[in-house]
């Protein structure tokens, strides 16, 4: 294991790899602490590279049985005779060969004592693989580099008890007994050229489901998932959103699948949510199975959501590839945004992007603003596990929706085709990626990038002068970006701020701009104005009377944005702004507001404020029937974190806790009867069904509920307890149990204790359970949660378990994890410690909870920061916890 860290590695070093490996035949006889792999590598020099390099293979902690170099066994004790010399971390042959050869080479790898869960490793019974992004290399020693892209045959071997499935990537050629032995083998040929970090294999006894798509140029193709035996059934809903991803990767980008099979195996130790390895997707099961009693409907949308995310990255990801891991947004930005797209297209496109726009903001802003911000496009990292950021996967996908925004419809989908063609089965960089977009729209796309290169979140402040007599409506903008760590200048950004003006009772204007001041055409056209310099001014003529600027339509580019508009500017936004986005936008501004307010009061010691206009703005809404889903939406009000971002500085997450619970009790209150008028309204009748619809009424009645509670305990909790016993579905079951828990008392105890006997031998569910506990804003849940961690359900080396419940009391519990004692960041550090000798990915991430730690006030801060340095001081820390450390104190 690599404990120290060297050099970051940095995007200008970047050189072609001197060798290239153009075949990859493994042969492997899985067993339980001594697999046995034979590689057998077919290597020439790289016409690109240097002429003289020695071949440097990557390795990993790798017990090295033997090696031969075309059929010369190697005498690893004398190292001299073949020049060169071999480490568990490194192969080197100072003198290869300068025409091709083959590299025979046999490791031993114990599967069952691999805690990382990076290359061969397993997961209850079942043997898989996790390569991304540098795990291959714990398999055998290879050029662990995305691109280098090599044709793979794999036999795998197994006892047929132990193992009846054998998969791997491409199709399958053969397989069957190994006669006399109680052993099997299967034979795996995948013809298109891939990087190493692609490669899978699979090997257990599982139930599986078969299905068959037809692509439209009339090739058929097997679809299998592999589940737990018993949970079959639970697979039904992936394979229907795999068929829907597949049909609609035709029919909008006319891209089609390249195998006769694709197979996605379930498995329950898993570090990520799931892996798009070439034909032979793995997958965290969280994002496989469900059934309306284990599953919520926020459960089905992450399904169809990762299902189509995963397959999508055939092409975008596999067919075409990065060309080094500082390209990692081209293949996850670009299939995030796809996967959001399809997405918005299965269910409301309004609700999707509302859903999408808090991740963003919860995430990446928190990031963005932080000591772990980082450019879309890095240009040095220490250790790539930690790059998997809602940096690059989330500002990378918005990116490309600017890009497609600014550039339209038609040149954007010319720009996608453009890029399959001329990119197709190479290893690509952004600049690839962007010269297509240049192409079909002509534009210089240059000041764009910059949103590659720039971290940060860029600031838009917009001001608004009604000239009654010339009847003309100037807006102003300006842009800035504060500084982040190691940029303190910033150019400015290319942001694109789709618009309308809304008169109040009459709705939207026609756009027309004065000829002084004025837009292009084409920005009036489609109603976008495009920032690309420090300020803008746009003057509108032709405007009636006093208008409300709508702003950032549809969230049009990843920016705050602020307008000084009035409260009632904002209940007219709410109410006829004719873009669902800004609906919902003006709600939650007008909420912030009232939340900044009480925080201010509470601090100062005074009762926080209230605000009947608000309640008064969010009663039309429930009343209207239109979307269910989007007026769910608009009752939930900020988060605390979100609330906390928003102040920025000093933070004091009591305060906000205060206000935010006291802004509820109040809607709770002067709302009343309506709540409850809605919670009966959008009771669930006929059967079961997971579509948007259903889902979408079942949240607004909880998120009546919810607000009903706060504003009535004693009613409330009796209701959530009614629903809970008689919940038809997951989504109702924990909505109630979710109330509940959050009212001290022993009725929460017997309800919680009802709901683990009822949900026991459910992993997924009690996962719930855990996290919704972790969760309590109450003094005594970090006891609790320690509690918990003894709790038979609980396991340490699980990463499900260790995220729903200790993950969810770093990140959603802020009172608790910033307690003012301190605890939470000691239990959070000593947990760290302890992970990171089993499991440094999952340690790394729980550590950047503590992303936030500057914007603290000053006690929390001291206490923050001294948790942090015993983490960043311990003895032998993996890479991946030091890096996040020494950054998050930087
Ligand atoms: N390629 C990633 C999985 C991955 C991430 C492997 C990090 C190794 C290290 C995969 O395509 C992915 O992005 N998965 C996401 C879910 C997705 C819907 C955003 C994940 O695992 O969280
Ligand atoms: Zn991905």
């Amino acid at each position: 294991m690599r404990t120290d860290i060297a050099e970051p590695v940095r995007l200008k070093d970047y050189r072609v790899p001197d060798y290239l490996i153009d075949k990859v035949d493994l042969d492997v006889k899985l067993h339980p602490s001594a697999t046995r792999v034979l590689a057998r590598l077919t290597i020439r020099p790289n016409p690109q590279g240097r002429s003289d390099a020695a071949l440097i293979l990557d390795g990993d902690g790798l017990s090295l049985k033997k090696i031969a170099l075309d059929g010369q066994l190697l005498d690893l004790q004398k190292p001299e005779a073949w020049k060169g010399f071999v480490t568990p971390d490194q192969f080197t042959l100072h003198a290869p060969p300068r025409y091709p050869f083959v590299l025979e080479i046999e490791t031993e790898i114990d599967a069952t004592a691999n805690t990382r869960l990076m290359g061969l490793y397993r997961s209850g019974s079942v043997y898989c693989t996790q390569c991304e992004a540098e795990g291959f290399r714990r398999i055998t020693y290879f050029l662990d580099r995305p691109d280098v892209l090599s044709i793979y045959t794999v036999r795998l071997e197994a006892e047929l008890s132990e193992a009846p499935l054998l998969l791997s990537n491409g199709n399958r050629i053969t397989g069957g007994p190994i006669e006399g032995t109680p052993r099997h083998f299967a034979v795996w040929h995948d013809p298109y050229p891939k990087p190493s970090y692609l490669f899978a294999l699979v090997g257990g006894d599982l139930g599986s489901i078969f299905d068959e798509f037809t692509t439209r140029s009339g090739r058929k193709v097997a679809l299998g998932i592999h589940v737990e035996h018993g949970k079959e059934t639970a697979a039904a809903y992936a394979m229907d959103a795999l068929k829907r991803a597949m049909a609609w990767d035709e029919n909008i980008y006319g891209r089609e699948y390249d195998l006769d099979v694709f197979n996605i195996v379930a498995v329950s130790d898993f570090n990520m949510g799931a892996m798009e390895n070439k034909g032979l997707n793995i997958f965290n099961d969280k994002y496989v199975l469900a059934s309306p009693a284990t599953a919520t409907d926020m459960d089905y949308a992450n399904i169809e959501a990762v299902i189509a995310h995963e397959y999508f990255h055939n092409w975008t990801g596999n067919r075409i590839t990065c060309r080094d891991w500082f390209q990692l947004c081209l293949k996850e930005g670009l299939t995030v945004f796809r996967d959001h797209a399809f997405s918005a297209d299965m269910r409301s496109a309004p609700v999707r992007r509302i859903a999408d726009v808090r991740t963003l903001r919860a995430q990446q802003f928190t990031e963005d603003a932080g000591p772990l911000a980082h450019n879309v496009r890095p240009d040095t990292y220490y250790e790539i596990n930690n790059f998997y950021t809602a940096t690059i996967y989330e500002k990378g996908a918005e990116i490309i929706r600017m890009l497609k925004v600014l550039i339209g419809d038609d040149a954007f989908r010319k720009g996608m085709d453009l890029y399959f063609d001329r990119c197709d089965g190479t290893a690509a960089t952004i600049e690839d990626f962007i010269a297509c977009f240049a192409e079909t729209s002509k534009r210089d796309l240059t000041e764009f990038s910059r949103w590659y290169h720039q971290s940060g979140t860029p600031l838009v402040e917009a001001a608004g002068r009604y000239d009654e007599a010339a009847k003309t409506f100037t807006l102003d903008f300006t842009q800035s970006c504060k500084p982040t760590p190691g940029q303190d200048q910033k150019e400015p950004f290319v942001i694109p701020v789709a618009l309308g003006l809304v008169i109040p009772g009459q709705g939207d204007i026609a756009l027309r701009t004065d000829g002084h001041d004025g837009a292009s055409a084409a920005e009036i056209a489609r109603g976008v104005i495009e920032l690309s310099a420090a300020r803008r001014r746009i003057a509108f003529r032709d405007v009636p009377s006093r208008p409300v600027p709508s702003l950032l339509r549809g969230f049009s580019a990843p920016v705050r944005l602020t307008y000084p508009a009035s409260e009632t500017d904002l209940i007219t936004l709410i109410s006829h702004d004719s873009d669902g986005f800004n609906r919902w936008q003006a709600a939650q501004t007008y909420a912030t507001r009232l939340l900044l307010r009480s925080v201010d009061r509470i601090r100062a010691g005074d009762p926080p404020h209230a605000d009947k206009d608000f309640s008064g703005a969010l009663a039309v809404v429930l009343e209207e029937s239109t979307d269910p889903a989007f007026n769910a939406q608009v009752m939930t009000l900020p988060s605390e974190a979100d609330i906390a971002r928003e102040i920025g500085e000093d933070v004091d997450p009591d305060a906000i806790n205060l206000a935010r619970d006291a802004l509820r009790e109040a809607i709770g209150q002067d709302l009343k009867d309506l709540l409850r008028a809605a919670y009966d309204r959008l009771a669930d009748t006929g059967p079961y069904s997971p579509d948007a619809a259903a889902a979408g009424r079942r949240a607004l009645r909880n998120a009546a509920l919810d607000l009903f509670a706060a504003g009535d305990r004693i009613e409330g909790a009796r209701i959530a307890m009614r629903q809970l016993e008689t919940a038809a579905t997951m989504t109702d079951a924990i909505a109630a149990l979710a109330v509940l828990a959050h009212i001290p008392g022993d009725a929460r105890e017997t309800a919680l204790d009802a709901f683990y006997h009822a949900h026991e031998g459910e992993p997924l569910v009690i996962d719930k359970w855990f996290a919704l506990q972790a969760s309590i804003a109450e003094a005594g849940t970090l006891d609790r949660v320690k509690n918990l961690m003894k709790h038979k359900a609980f396991s340490f080396s699980n990463p499900n378990r260790m995220r729903a419940l200790v993950g969810c009391f770093a990140t959603l519990n802020q009172t608790q994890f910033n307690a003012g004692d301190g605890s939470g960041y000691d239990f959070i550090a000593n947990i760290v410690l302890e992970l990171d000798a089993k499991n440094p990915q999952v340690a790394a991430r729980l550590l950047s909870a503590f992303k936030s730690w500057r914007s603290l006030e000053a006690n929390r801060r001291i206490l923050a920061e001294r948790a942090l340095r015993r983490v960043a001081g311990a003895a032998s820390l993996s890479p991946d916890v030091k890096d996040i450390a020494e950054r998050s104190l930087a």
